[in-house]
């Protein structure tokens, strides 16, 4: 077992899982961290034992959290190095403290509400890693429109579940226009294991486009493909990435199951809901097909 020694107590190495060693794996060595939502603060331990960083701050609004973080970092010695600290998002955190954030573990749209939480710490971060549960297009969406390039996107599988983790840079990876245009490619290429001929509306691959898709579009399927694009990931599907199969799958049991609580109904607009689950499990299976080739 490791094991690291300091002022003769000998401390155990904070073991990570799978998703937070891969969020791990995308900080940057030497950089000033701060973890927000930081709960245990298994993550700023490790990347302080490793010797990844020099310095981090954890923030967590909650007291519980709080004080089960202070315990961690009491109980490793590391109350030098990491400062835990109590408040909501980047709140607490003083512009120019830090250059590279993490925001994992919570709702897409919870993280996007905290990194508009203190526009001055905004404006030195480098590095945004973030692993959202849920709206993960939309957090992917909304840092490329504000110019962020995302540099990476990975999937990882951890008890049954898998995560999305990504990391945005302000100067290496893909831009919005990177992306639309390997989306572009993508559309093409999948329309034809969708089974539909029609073009493909290049407009509708704008990013901003992706909010009309879905509900009010049941008969175009080309809108639904455009809006699983932007949903399973586009640097995903571009690399094929294993773990896209076992999403889909589960996405369209998940699809039926809906559509099979609502035969039970016979109100027009709850049909007309079920067609347009029924056209996007369409669109799935073609993803499916495409992803098993
Ligand atoms: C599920 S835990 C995730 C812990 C850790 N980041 C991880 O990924 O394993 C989410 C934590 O975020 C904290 N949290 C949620 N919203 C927050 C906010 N706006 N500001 C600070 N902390 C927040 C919660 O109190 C909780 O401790």
């Amino acid at each position: 077992m490791v094991v690291i020694v300091k002022n003769d107590r000998v401390k155990k190495l904070m073991k990570l899982g799978p998703r937070l060693k891969t969020i791990a794996s995308f900080v940057p060595r030497g950089t000033n961290l701060a973890d927000i939502g930081t709960d245990h603060a298994y993550l700023p331990v490790n990347l302080l034992q490793q010797r990844v960083i020099a310095k981090a701050i954890g923030v967590d609004n909650h007291r519980g959290p709080y004080e089960s973080a202070l315990e961690t970092v009491r109980a490793h010695g590391l109350t030098d190095m990491i400062e835990i600290r109590l408040g909501n998002g980047l709140v607490p955190i003083k512009k120019g403290e830090v250059e590279t954030l993490v925001i994992a573990g919570m709702g897409g749209k919870n993280i996007l509400e905290i990194l508009q939480s203190n526009p001055p710490v905004m404006e030195d971060i480098r590095t945004l890693i973030l692993q959202p549960q849920g709206a993960e297009e939309q957090v992917r969406v909304q840092l490329l429109l504000k110019e962020w390039k995302l540099k990476a996107e990975c999937l990882v599988a951890e008890e049954g579940f898998i995560y999305y983790v990504f990391c945005f840079s302000r100067l290496e990876g893909y831009s919005l226009k990177d992306i639309e245009s390997k989306i572009k490619k993508l559309a093409t290429d999948l329309a034809e294991f969708c089974g539909f001929w029609e073009q493909v509306d290049l407009d509708k691959i704008k990013a901003g486009g992706i909010e009309s898709a879905g509900a009010d579009s049941i008969n175009e399927e080309s809108s639904i493909l455009l809006k699983y694009i932007w949903k399973l990931g586009p640097l995903l599907l571009w690399r094929k990435d294993k773990l896209l199969l076992d999403i889909v799958e589960k996405t369209i049991e998940q699809q039926q199951r809906i559509i099979k609580s609502m035969t039970r109904t016979k109100r027009r607009e709850i049909e007309q809901a079920a067609k347009g689950l029924q056209a996007e499990i369409h669109v799935l299976e073609g993803i499916k097909k495409w992803l098993l080739q």
